[in-house]
């Protein structure tokens, strides 16, 4: 099996699960617990069917949406994911150009292994740098100002985050940062040695943006949960969070909201967007689906705020049914790190082409020109 034989997200993550030595893969595949909500955040979309017209004029088709400050030629775009270079050499330079090439947002994580300021110089696209609320203050509005130099277009919140979620699959395989050659974990580095070879020959890993700052997870060995648990600051609230819009000035989205309530309150804050997700079901087991609130935010603050729905993506039309409900976009996670896996740039570059012809062509099967003609008539619930 190769990249072109993949034609959509599962067959990506087939061929990922083949590339990456054991601990990697469950890492991304994974969810907490039982991964109920890690399912669910995907069935939800089986529940809602499309209606569609017909005879519309499909000769033009616009996908295109606003959001975050930035036009955008379709209504998808990357969410943050920790640690890139972990999964291929490339790691976030791969997927911000692709983000790039496809003419939409790239947004980069708190954990990354590329800095803020080597991705803000690798393209001229626009770019969302998501924030994890450090237990050093300091350095947490720091990345702020970093992002603004950088030329950063936006800025994302995470929330849903103070402590890691239980994921068992991480336990199981000896999942460290950095990965370490362990009892455990080493029959899978070594089934897996193009991996392996260039883990160990290229750029050596890093939490790039607490470089100097932090060694735990960098220079000394630890988890992702140990990462989680030990640097994020369990105390932050609503204040500290108006606090960060403020100091930006500029596009912000609170991530990880689920409730009504939280969405009106990122609107009391002037935050400008509420991501709402759970993390890809890799936090609270048991949460309920970003589509399922998806209805209930749209009607309390759809007007006052930008909606965007992250979780749960794998098809081109559960990006139309996200439109439909009132979603300005959608972002995707996994979506892309299977293909970063799978192949660097252009696995990545052909997992978004996909996916973006999908929803072109689902377009015009719906009888829809425009997404922004979607509405919620044109979805059936049981
Ligand atoms: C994530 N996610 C995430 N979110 C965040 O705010 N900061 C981060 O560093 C990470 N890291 C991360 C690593 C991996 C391997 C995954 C799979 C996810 C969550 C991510 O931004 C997004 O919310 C989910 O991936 C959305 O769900 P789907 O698209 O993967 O189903
Ligand atoms: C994760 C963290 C790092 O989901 O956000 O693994």
């Amino acid at each position: 099996m190769s990249i072109k034989h993949c034609h959509n997200t599962a067959d990506f993550r087939k061929l990922a699960k083949k590339r990456l030595p054991a601990p990697l893969f469950h890492y991304i595949d994974g969810g907490a617990d039982d991964e109920v909500t890690l399912r669910r955040n995907t069935e939800a979309f089986d529940n809602c069917r499309l209606i569609p017209n017909a005879l519309a004029d499909l000769s033009n088709m616009d996908l295109s949406a606003n959001v975050l400050g930035q036009d955008i030629e379709w209504p998808v775009f990357c969410s943050p994911t920790a640690m890139g270079r972990l999964f291929h050499h490339e790691g976030e330079l791969a997927v911000a150009r692709a983000a790039h090439e496809h003419k939409t947002i790239y947004s980069l994580s708190s954990l990354s292994t590329t800095d803020i300021e080597e991705v803000g110089q690798s393209t001229p696209g626009p770019k969302c740098f998501q924030l994890y609320m450090h237990k050093d203050r300091g350095l947490s509005f720091d990345f702020i100002d970093r992002c603004k130099e950088a030329n950063y277009s936006a800025i994302c919140l995470t929330v849903d985050t103070l402590v890691a979620g239980n994921r068992e699959k991480d336990l199981y395989t000896g999942m460290t940062i950095p990965p370490k050659f362990t009892l455990k974990s080493l029959a899978s580095f070594a089934a897996h040695p193009s991996w392996s070879l260039n883990y160990l020959l290229r750029r050596k890993f890093e939490l790039a943006n607490v470089r100097g700052k932090i060694e735990e997870g960098t220079g000394t060995l630890s988890s992702v949960i140990g990462y989680i648990n030990n640097q994020f600051d369990r105390s932050i609230t609503w204040k500290d969070a108006e606090e960060a819009v403020k100091r930006w000035g500029g596009p912000f989205a609170i991530k990880g909201v689920m409730s009504v309530e939280d969405a009106r309150r990122s609107v009391d804050i002037g935050a400008s967007a509420v991501m709402i997700s759970n993390h890809g079901g890799r936090q609270l087991d048991g949460s309920t689906a970003p589509f399922d609130q998806l209805g209930p935010i749209v009607d309390a603050v759809g007007d006052q705020i930008e909606v965007i729905l992250d979780g749960g993506v794998r098809r081109g039309t559960h990006v139309l049914k996200a439109l439909s409900m009132g979603a300005k976009a959608c972002m995707i996670g996994r979506g892309y790190l299977y293909a970063l896996a799978a192949g660097g740039y252009p696995a990545v570059d052909r997992a978004l082409t996909k996916l973006r012809n999908e929803i072109e062509r689902d377009m015009i099967l719906m009888g829809c020109a425009s997404v922004k003609e979607l509405n919620r008539s044109m979805l059936h619930f049981d």
